[in-house]
């Protein structure tokens, strides 16, 4: 009978372990730090130029933002856009949280230097989940990695 009683004693931590599974968030991938600068790193930022991430979802948005949203955001100084990597102009916008970024990005916005952002970065054939993705792999290149795989 020593056995069952054992047992019976190990239901309260499973219980434990289980709320703290539960509790604790995920953990995002993180980017490396020197890749980060207030500008964004020198140059125009290209795909290579960056870590490729493990999660597949950021994997996922690197490829639509390397196809749709690299030539604005890459460093296009004409078009207005945020760099990718630069945590000064990225800090505020990261600020709004996930369900903003992906409304603008999904929506379009007009920023208030009258800068746009088209609707799908101007590709219609993106879904919603394919703009998410490339917003979270930004947020994650640009100073937001805890937030972006959450
Ligand atoms: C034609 C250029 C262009 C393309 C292509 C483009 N963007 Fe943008 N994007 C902009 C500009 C300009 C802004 C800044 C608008 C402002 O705040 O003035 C912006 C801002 C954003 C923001 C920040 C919105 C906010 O609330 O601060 C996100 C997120 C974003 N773009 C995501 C994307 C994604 C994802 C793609 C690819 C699917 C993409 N963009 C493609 C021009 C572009």
């Amino acid at each position: 009978m020593r056995g069952s009683t054992h047992k019976l004693r190990l239901w309260p931590l499973l219980g434990v372990a289980a709320f703290i599974a539960a509790a604790t968030p995920l953990r995002a991938e993180p980017f490396p730090a020197d890749l980060l600068a207030d500008k964004g790193i020198d140059g125009f930022v290209t795909v290579e130029r960056l870590p490729l991430p493990e999660d597949a979802q950021l994997l996922e948005g690197r490829a639509v933002w390397e196809e749709t949203c690299q030539n604005c955001h890459g460093g296009n100084r004409l078009t207005g856009a945020p760099k990718i990597t630069a945590t000064d102009a990225w800090a505020p916008r990261i600020e709004q949280g996930l369900a903003v970024l992906f409304d603008h990005a999904i929506n379009g916005f007009t920023g208030p230097k009258y800068t746009q952002m088209p609707p799908r970065g101007g590709n219609d054939d993106l879904s919603d989940a394919q703009v998410q993705a490339a917003v979270r792999f930004m947020v994650w290149a640009s100073g937001g990695d805890v937030l972006a795989t959450e």
